[in-house]
């Protein structure tokens, strides 16, 4: 082959790669610093893609750890074009949906929204922690809340504003809990989002439950009061699963890890 062809093959193959993997659409404390010394390995990279299906799909279950081959991968999917991208068609096909619906309206049409890495994203956080390759530390991620300054999912902002433009009722149903509250609205007004209709957290009788039947218990309470659940949308199946579930559930992206979702 002749290095001119070489040439414009590597050029045109770099062209098409960089964009999509240049940027990062939350400013981390560190950026730069971090990624730029590290690569992932092809072999890897395939099958840490394929490992990351079957999580989105729940062909994994219920799982603790990322595999340590696939922890880079991670990182850099998670910091990257692809990321945010992922997120935006989510968003693009929820708003699809959202604008086929015939809302009842009588006030009643609910869209149900979890809150971590759906509206907020805790990316700043889980830099510090591995992207999720350690094990979940309850204290200091309580800290990181008490924060309150986790950016908005920019694809999550935009379609929270819009629903609410059709006419939708919005409902914030997370797994924290209610000692959380003060600190997860003031984080939720910080990051752009506004006039929910409830937030939705674990009181005292849902310490312990699975996160599962929580939520489940919530929707269905909703149901109760007459609410028609058209949409929900969570990074975790189990904001989506279970009964009262949605006319359309939405499976936002978190390779990161489950772990503490899952009691
Ligand atoms: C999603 O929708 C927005 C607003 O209509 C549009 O600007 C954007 O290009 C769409 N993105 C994708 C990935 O389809």
């Amino acid at each position: 082959m002749g290095s001119g062809l070489l040439f414009v093959l590597v050029f045109s193959t770099m062209s098409l790669i960089t964009p999509i993997s240049s940027e990062s659409f939350i400013k981390l404390p560190s950026e730069g610093a971090v990624f730029s010394s590290r690569k992932v390995r092809a072999d890897d990279r395939v099958y840490c893609d394929s490992w990351r299906l079957s999580v989105e799909t729940n062909n994994a279950g219920i799982w603790e750890r990322i595999p340590e081959r696939c922890t880079r991968f991670v990182e850099d999917y998670m910091t990257g074009g692809r990321y945010r991208s992922d997120l935006d068609v989510i968003a693009n096909f929820s708003s699809t949906f959202a604008n086929s619906v015939k809302l009842a309206g009588d006030g009643r049409d609910a869209w149900v929204f979890d809150v971590d890495e759906t509206l907020l994203s805790n990316l700043p956080y889980y830099e510090n922690h591995g992207f999720g390759s350690e094990i979940f530390n309850e204290t200091s991620f309580d800290d990181w809340v008490n924060v309150a300054k986790a950016p908005a999912l920019p694809a999550s902002l935009r379609l929270y504003k819009e629903l609410q433009q059709l006419g939708f009722k919005v409902f914030l149903l997370t797994g924290r809990s209610e000692y959380q509250r003060e600190a997860t609205e003031a984080n939720l007004l910080f990051s752009g989002y506004s006039n929910w209709e409830r937030l939705i957290l674990r009181g005292k009788f849902d310490q312990g439950k699975l996160a599962t039947v929580y939520k489940s218990e919530r929707r269905q309470e909703l149901v109760d009061e007459g609410y028609i659940i058209h949409g929900c949308s969570g990074d975790q199946w189990s904001d989506l699963l279970g009964y009262a579930v949605a006319t359309r559930s939405f499976k936002l992206p978190n390779p990161m890890g489950n772990q503490w979702r899952v009691n």
